[in-house]
């Protein structure tokens, strides 16, 4: 088939040509959202879920939806090694600046830029990464404690008084969610529990790695009364063919179901590999439909396009050591798998391996799904380390 016309998108954000199986969750956040608007009690939602599951293209697809619905929002990615207030500030900027166009909203829009300023400056101290252009003086005791749980929540206050004064909601979305630092996610808790408390419409709407919600929890007992934590996990059979069907219709393009049957078991369902398959089947197709030997010759370069890119780039930030460590977890399998079965496979002590599990845990490469257990973050990723580090040259 024609590859420019090629619909799929396999990649780290790209929005899919059929957002496939996630109707029920778009119309949760969508009440939840518009439940806050109104003062109503409404929980914030984090997504959790593993690498290419499409938690990324769900909070850009909830954004727009939110933007439609006249909310105003803001979009962050938090990044390793960044701080929370940095990657916030000069967002909340722009959407503060926004709402003070509106005329009802603009004299509380501008006092929370006055908050906004005094935030900036106070806590610049603290998080010297904090860069945000001033549009108003500070006022001097709004925000400007230097102490991140008490000048967030007066942030947001401020904040959210604006945005209900103009009948909207202020809607914070915040991807990868999982590398801020727990007391950086305590404050956060705090201030939202703080306007939801006095009924002000702000909320987040959140994405991460499974081990979020611990984070979460560890940061504040109280969070789970705060979120709901929707699983982001691999298609259904029935929305897998759905995210395949439907863009190669619309261009008159059939797959037999036995390719469908084959790609589906390629791929779990996870949709990072759902696009990887339909674009390779694609190319390979000389005509419609694409049958069950097209999708044989195409799994060859869909592989070696996920090794190229989805698990290259994530095995490329590991040490030889950390390597070595998940090399010997996929000897077991897929997992999870038991610290001590691991320890057993490298010859070493429980304890001795504690540091490059925690580092691997904070590279966002494993996670832990119950104590003592352990679990790869990225969906068939025991399958590449095989790949990758073949043989027993690792045991070295
Ligand atoms: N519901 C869906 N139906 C079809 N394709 C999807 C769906 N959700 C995501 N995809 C596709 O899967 C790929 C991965 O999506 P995305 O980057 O949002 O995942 P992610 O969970 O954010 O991954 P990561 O944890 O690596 O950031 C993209 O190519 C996207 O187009
Ligand atoms: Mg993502």
């Amino acid at each position: 088939m024609d590859p420019v016309a090629n619909p799929f998108a396999p990649g780290a954000g790209t929005p899919p040509p059929e957002l496939a199986g996630r109707e029920e969750l778009l119309d949760t956040v969508r009440v939840a959202l518009a439940r806050i608007r109104l003062g109503r009690p409404s929980k914030s939602i984090l997504m959790v879920g593993l690498r290419g599951v499409g938690k990324t293209v769900l909070l850009d697809r909830m954004r727009d939806n939110a933007e439609a619905a006249g909310m105003h929002t803001l979009r962050v990615e938090a990044p390793e090694n960044r701080s929370l207030p940095a990657i916030l500030a000069p967002q909340l900027r722009q959407t503060l600046l926004r709402l003070s166009r509106n005329a009802k909203a603009k004299d509380l829009a501008q006092r929370a830029l006055r908050a906004l300023a005094g935030f900036a400056k106070s806590l610049k101290v603290k998080f010297a990464d904090i860069e945000v252009g001033f549009d108003f003086e500070p006022e001097p005791g709004l925000a400007d404690n230097g102490d991140l749980e008490h000048d967030l929540q007066a942030l947001f206050e401020a904040a959210g008084a604006a945005a209900q004064q103009a009948d909207s909601a202020l809607a914070i979305f915040v991807d990868e969610l999982q590398y801020v630092e727990e007391e950086q996610l305590a404050a956060l808790i705090t201030a939202l529990h703080r306007t939801a408390q006095r009924q002000l419409p702000v909320v987040l709407v959140g994405a991460g790695l499974p081990q979020l919600r611990g984070r979460m929890g560890r940061a504040k007992s109280y969070a789970e009364r705060l979120f709901d934590f929707p699983e982001i996990g691999p298609l259904s059979p029935a929305a897998s063919r759905q995210a395949l069907v439907v863009p190669a219709r619309a261009q008159q393009v059939e797959f037999t179901d036995d390719a469908l049957d084959r790609i589906q078991k390629e791929t779990q369902g996870y949709p990072y590999f759902v696009q990887e398959w339909g674009k390779h089947t694609w190319d390979v197709a000389k005509t419609s439909p694409i049958t069950l030997d097209d999708v044989t010759t195409a799994s060859i370069s869909a592989v070696a396009a996920l090794d190229e890119s989805f698990f290259r780039v994530r095995f490329d930030r590991l040490t030889p050591t950390e390597r070595r460590y998940l090399r010997a977890m996929a000897d077991i399998g897929p997992g999870p798998h038991r610290s001590g079965d691991i320890a057993e496979q490298l010859n070493r002590a429980v304890t001795s391996l504690g540091p490059t599990r925690s580092s691997l845990i904070g590279k966002g490469m494993l996670w832990s799904p119950n104590h003592g257990d352990t679990a790869f973050t990225v969906p068939l990723f025991d399958e590449f380390m095989h790949r990758i580090m073949p043989g027993e040259d690792w045991r070295e």
